[in-house]
């Protein structure tokens, strides 16, 4: 692989996601050649660290994952890691990371080419591209930023953020990131739609009744009480994971497989997303908190949390689109903390047929997410003793080999940054409509809470979520399949 010159510099080098994710997905692109002599990485954040103590964070961040090294390849790695301590809210310490970063580009003859990651709390977000711009950060070469989500908290606060964005970067160098669209599963939707004669040919409202995608959680909010109260599980799962796996399943077919054919198509399925009036949300959406069991807290009970707290920790609702391959098709939605299990899927759900033999059961193509990668597809024969339709799984699965070679999605996302494939990362414009969709839901809650008519089931934990949401469907034939 060719390898890519460029200095990197991570806004929350101390952070938990640098640690888990970042430091280790860098080293496997130090080992594939993609990163080779001529990089090097600032980690800043407040901690007064030294450039020894980050490297030894980065050494023992890639030990961790498990991952067999070598210790002189690695040690090597880390050699080309900086540290540099850092107050975002203060304006000298661009500077001295600016001249950090003038010196590194020399020394590892970098070719002025700098990637920003903010992997820090949102907040700082606008400050960070604010100073990145007055105090003229960017290098020579190309220059890309990674903002990492919430990507605002309304269409309002989101735009705000853009403009300061935008003061140094243009579109094609902002690379929103969602990690949902580095998984296994999410990147195999459009080859699994597009390859099969037998499943492209079944994509439209004609053969599919609905789709249904769960991202079902097993914790609670754990120590992010505080952060959660400010987002709920819409703005938290549905504005951008939950959103970005329908896109993909509802989008119309691309011209070619390049990003900017891929973001038109997606753009022209998003621009035609149908917005939810305080009806439709009354009707088609379900709110709820998990309740208290003997031994564990109820939401209202944890920590930073309100005691009278309306935020959701489930939510499940209905989207439509107006264009696309899926026009018309109900998708059905649903994501909750402290849920039965760790299951993220989708479920296609095609119509009944009117057959010869009578109770044919439903098909239905259901791929798997997380916790592995599976897709299976329900199929209907003879049963084998008497008369009478029985049902199969015919499984698409991979072996412990296989599954052993599916990159973390922050592997991928990275590698795309430093290759400047856009493809996996979300549009503005893409973006824009997802809030204007999640604040018009907000605005239908926050109406009913005014009135005093907001309705938030609680739920039993380890269950899937409020009986409540059993009645979202248009129609009466319409269940959950994952049950
Ligand atoms: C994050 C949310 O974006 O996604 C978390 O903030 C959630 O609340 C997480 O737990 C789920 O990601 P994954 O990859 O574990 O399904």
């Amino acid at each position: 692989m060719k390898n890519v010159p460029v200095v990197i510099v991570i806004f929350g080098g101390s952070g938990d996601l640098a640690h888990r994710k970042l430091y280790p997905a860098l080293y496997n692109l130090f080992e594939q050649g993609l990163l080779a002599e001529n990089f090097a990485v600032i980690g800043t954040a407040r901690r007064p660290w030294s450039h020894d103590y980050l490297r030894e964070q980065v050494i023992d961040s890639v030990k961790e994952t498990g991952a067999k090294t070598n210790l002189d390849r690695l040690t090597d790695f880390a050699s080309h890691f900086y540290y540099q301590s850092h107050d975002v809210t203060n304006v000298e310490h661009y500077t001295a990371v600016k001249d950090l970063a003038t010196e590194l580009d020399q020394k590892y003859q970098a070719q002025g080419n700098r990637i920003f990651y903010m992997a820090m709390a949102p907040r700082f977000f606008g400050t960070i591209a604010t100073h990145i711009n007055d105090q003229k950060l960017t290098g020579s070469g190309f220059n890309r930023i990674v903002v990492e989500k919430p990507f605002g908290h309304s269409l309002d606060s989101a735009k705000v953020l853009n403009d300061e964005i935008k003061a140094s970067f243009d579109e094609s160098e902002i690379y929103r990131i969602d990690h949902y669209l580095g998984k296994e599963m999410i990147q195999n939707i459009l080859p699994m739609r597009l390859s099969n004669p037998l499943i492209k040919n079944i994509w439209s409202s004609k053969y599919i009744k609905n789709v249904q995608v769960t991202l079902a959680e097993n914790l609670g909010v754990e120590a992010r009480g505080a952060y959660y109260e400010t987002s709920g599980a819409l703005r938290d799962m549905v504005q951008n994971h939950i959103f970005q796996i329908i896109t993909l399943l509802a989008m119309g077919e691309p011209a070619s497989l390049s990003s900017s054919d891929i973001h038109a198509k997606k753009q022209e399925l998003v621009d035609s997303m149908l917005i939810p009036d305080s009806e439709f949300v009354t009707r088609h959406f379900v709110r709820g908190q998990y309740d208290r069991t003997d031994d564990t807290f109820s939401y209202l009970q944890e920590p930073n949390v309100a005691p009278d707290s309306k935020t959701e920790t489930y939510v499940a609702g209905e989207v439509k689109f107006k264009a696309g391959a899926l026009k018309d098709v109900p998708i059905y939605f649903r994501t909750g903390k402290k849920m039965r299990e760790k299951k993220s899927r989708i479920d296609i759900v095609l119509r009944h047929m009117n057959n010869l033999y009578g109770q044919a059961h439903s098909n239905n193509i259901t791929i798997i997410i997380d916790p592995r990668s599976e897709i299976y597809i329900t199929i209907n024969g003879k049963k084998i003793v008497g008369s009478g339709i029985r049902r199969e799984n015919l499984t698409y699965r991979f072996d412990d080999y296989e599954n052993a070679q599916v990159a973390d999605g922050y592997e991928r996302l990275l590698r795309d940054v430093v290759c400047g494939d856009q493809t996996n990362f979300t549009h503005w414009s893409e973006l824009a409509k997802f809030w204007e969709f999640i604040d018009a839901v907000e605005l239908a809650w926050s109406k009913e809470n005014e009135a005093g008519k907001a309705v938030i089931a609680q739920y039993p934990q380890g269950k899937l979520g409020p009986v409540e949401a059993d009645e979202i469907f248009e129609t009466p034939t319409e269940r959950w399949i994952y049950e």
